[in-house]
């Protein structure tokens, strides 16, 4: 069996003002009838109780959202505090194995948005047989744009799935340039497919510290209700590293499955959001209540208030009860200052 594995520990700050530390952009209702969390759960737990882990504060608003679309109950790991992807992982692999030594996990962001269910499945499919023979594997995206925020493969074989040449995470902008130009390279989906034990024992070569943390953290753990809570002092002991940095990038074992026709977006500004809404003729999407005039390629969030545009281009218009973003949508990855300065204020 393929135990799903389902990420829910970031904060979304590109999605400010929806998205909050406390209310973060996963469990928001961003995108249709089901917040991001909803959707991805529907889409990949059949009847396999999936594992999902998160932040220890968020963990009633996330029990509740998975119990109104889940047939098999989660079990839900708590993290007293964030460290990351890679320690996060890991202890899914650990619970993973504990229900079967055997286990093969998929890992899946909270954030992404999939818009061919049956092509993604199909290709999570192909890639638990891949893992089944000891590779780790990941889905490569066909790039776009010379985007910073995500990592690059480069696949040994052009075309079908493969063993992975090198994997970058996050390059400057001058290189991902050069990556997407050369017409080598993928983007790393961010969603990995592995047995368990196998990245266990690649994390323990590379990240032997993480391994430690996250085997105390278990041991002494505590289930209350649902939840399965780690215990604070061991997990605190782990470095705070992405699986990306801690393994991707540093693994002989990686394997590459090109994703195509899935209709990946990685929903992590308000651009792609517009991106992957239904637009009108003038190519404006509008949540809530909107009269728009001239204006074209908008976007606008509403808060149960009105909304007017007037020889409008390119914005995108965010209310809130206590905040409002008016941004043009190019300058979309900037959110992230706003929220610096914030924090800054206190
Ligand atoms: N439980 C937990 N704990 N989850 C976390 C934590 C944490 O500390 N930090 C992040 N997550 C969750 C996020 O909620 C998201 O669902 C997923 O893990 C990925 O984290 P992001 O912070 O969104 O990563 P990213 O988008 O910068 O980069 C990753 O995804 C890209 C594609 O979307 C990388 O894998 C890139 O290589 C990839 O291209
Ligand atoms: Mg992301």
């Amino acid at each position: 069996v393929v135990i799903p594995v389902v990420l829910s520990g970031g904060s979304g700050t590109r999605l400010w003002p929806k998205s909050r530390q406390h209310y973060p952009k996963q469990l928001h209702k961003l995108y249709g009838d089901y917040s991001l969390l909803q959707h991805t759960v529907k889409r990949v737990a059949g009847d396999v109780a999936p594992i999902v882990v998160c932040n220890n504060e968020q963990r009633f608003m996330v029990a509740d959202q998975l119990n109104e679309v889940l047939k098999a109950k989660a079990d839900i790991i708590l993290e007293p505090t964030a460290r990351d992807t890679a320690p996060a992982v890991a202890v899914a692999a650990l619970h993973a194995m504990a229900r079967d030594p055997e286990a093969i996990i998929a890992v899946f962001a909270a954030d992404h948005l999939i818009k061919n269910t049956a092509a993604f499945n199909g290709a999570v499919q192909a890639a638990a047989i891949l893992a089944d023979e000891q590779k780790l594997v990941t889905f490569g995206i066909t790039p776009t744009k010379p985007e910073t925020g995500y990592g690059y493969i480069k696949a040994a074989e052009k075309g079908g799935a493969s063993a992975v040449a090198s994997f970058v995470e996050k390059p400057d902008s001058a290189t991902a340039e050069q990556y997407v130009a050369s017409g080598d390279y993928y983007w790393n989906s961010g969603m990995f497919v592995f047995k368990a034990a196998q990245l266990i024992a690649e994390l323990q070569k590379f990240q032997p510290e993480i391994i430690g943390a996250c085997k105390a953290a278990l041991d002494a753990s505590v289930q209350d209700l649902d939840f399965i809570r780690l215990d604070e002092a061991s997990f605190a002991k782990s470095p705070a590293i992405s699986v990306d940095y801690a393994l991707m990038e540093k693994t002989q074992q990686a394997w590459v499955l090109p994703l195509e026709d899935s209709g990946w977006s990685d929903i992590g500004s308000w651009d792609t959001l517009w991106d992957v809404s239904d637009k009108d003729a003038q190519g404006n999407a509008f949540v809530g209540d909107v009269i728009a005039k001239d204006s074209s390629n908008c976007y606008v969030n509403g808060n149960g208030r009105l909304v007017a545009l007037v020889g409008l281009e390119d914005i995108a218009v965010i209310d809130t009860a206590d905040a409002v973003l008016v941004i043009n949508k190019k300058n979309s990855q900037s959110v992230k200052a706003v929220v610096g300065d914030l924090k800054k204020e206190g």
